[in-house]
C-alpha cells in the first residue's frame, strides 16, 4: 500500500505537476507547510475561502501524522501535491503506527468531546478523502480539492 502514489484521477492529455516535501514530525512545522499549501493553492486560482478549507485540511492531515502516526518515531513525513487545471490532489504519508482507519466512527455532534474531529473536519472540509493505513506500517491520507464550484 506504501507503494508510489499515482495521480489518481489524471485525465488524458492533461499534465499532472508534481510537488512534494518531507517534513520533521514536530508541530512547529506544521505551520510551514499550511503556508506551501496556501502558496500552491492560491497560484492555482482557488478563492480565500477555498484555500482557508485546504489550509485548515492540511494542518489537521501533518497533526495526525505527528501526533498519531510518528509520535515515537525520530522520522521525517512525506507530502505530495499533484496539481493539473481543475484540482489539487494532496497526499500525507507516515511510515509510522497505522491504525484501523476503516473503524472511524464518526463524531457525535450533538455532545461534543474533545478530540477525534479532525478527519471528519477534513471530510468536510475537501471534495473527497481516502485513507489507506495499515498498523505498523503507516498510513496514506489523500485529499482532492476540486478548483470553481464545490461539488
Ligand atoms: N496518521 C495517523 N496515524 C495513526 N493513527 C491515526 C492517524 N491519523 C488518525 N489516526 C487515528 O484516527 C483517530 C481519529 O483522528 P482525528 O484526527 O479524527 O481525531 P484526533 O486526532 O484524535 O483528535 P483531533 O484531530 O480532533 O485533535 C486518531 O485518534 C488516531 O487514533
Ligand atoms: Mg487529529
Amino acid at each position: 500500500m506504501m507503494e508510489n502514489t499515482k495521480c489518481i484521477e489524471k485525465v488524458e492529455k492533461k499534465v499532472c505537476d508534481h510537488f512534494s516535501i518531507s517534513v520533521p514530525n514536530k508541530p512547529e512545522y506544521v505551520n510551514v507547510v499550511r503556508l506551501t499549501t496556501s502558496a500552491i493553492a492560491s497560484r492555482m486560482g482557488f478563492n480565500i475561502e477555498q484555500i482557508e478549507d485546504i489550509k485548515v485540511a492540511i494542518a489537521e492531515a501533518c497533526t495526525n501524522a505527528i501526533k498519531h502516526g510518528l509520535c515515537n518515531h525520530n522520522q521525517n513525513f512525506d507530502i505530495n501535491f499533484f496539481i493539473d487545471d481543475e484540482k489539487i490532489i494532496i497526499d500525507v504519508i507516515d511510515k509510522g503506527t497505522g491504525f484501523a482507519s476503516n473503524e472511524i466512527e464518526k463524531p457525535d455532534l450533538t455532545s461534543p468531546k474533545e478530540g477525534g474531529l479532525g478527519i471528519f473536519i477534513i471530510q468536510s472540509l475537501m471534495d473527497k478523502v481516502e485513507i489507506v493505513s495499515e498498523i505498523g506500517k503507516g498510513t496514506r491520507l489523500q485529499m482532492i480539492k476540486y478548483l470553481g464550484d464545490d461539488i
